[in-house]
């Protein structure tokens, strides 16, 4: 199986739920390894650029002024199939629908407000890692 890395972030709700230590045990367990990370607070123009692609969206306001609404952490998970074990993890968009024991589950309550980001496929993988760090950031143990 492929080695890959993801991006991942813990949005400003669970930030905020002092929830960032039990979401980086799920992503261990897991067995994902956490090569890169940092805490920022978003700035309009970066939520802007990483959600660009939502530009059109009805929901995309909200979206940039919920993400720009208190820290987040971003991070680069690594391991084997890292980018749909971390969507496994992490459960569908809408806690409603996500599956018992996925963090949108037990974590969040609301689709706008979901605890967690991360990437959904190796292209958007490598753009989003990109957007957050550069190379030598990242601290491969692969
Ligand atoms: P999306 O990329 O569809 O989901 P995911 O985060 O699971 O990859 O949407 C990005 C974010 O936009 C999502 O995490 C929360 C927000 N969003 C809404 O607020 N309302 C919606 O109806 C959708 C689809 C997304």
């Amino acid at each position: 199986m492929a080695v890959e890395r993801t991006l991942s972030i813990v949005k400003p709700d669970a930030v905020g739920r002092n929830q960032i230590g039990e979401i980086y045990r799920r992503f261990e367990s897991a067995g994902l390894r956490i090569v890169a990370a940092r805490m920022l607070h978003l700035s309009r123009e970066q939520a802007e650029g990483f959600y660009a692609v939502h530009r059109e969206r009805p929901f995309f306001e909200a979206l940039v002024g919920f993400m720009t609404s208190g820290p987040v952490m971003v991070q680069v998970l690594e391991g084997e199939e890292a980018i749909r074990k971390n969507r496994e993890i992490m459960g569908a968009t809408n806690p409603a629908e996500a599956a018992a024991g996925t963090i949108r589950h037990d974590l969040a309550e609301t689709i706008d407000a979901n605890a967690v980001h991360g990437s959904d496929a190796p292209e958007t993988a490598r753009d989003e890692i990109a957007f957050f760090f550069r190379d030598d950031e990242i601290h491969s143990r692969g």
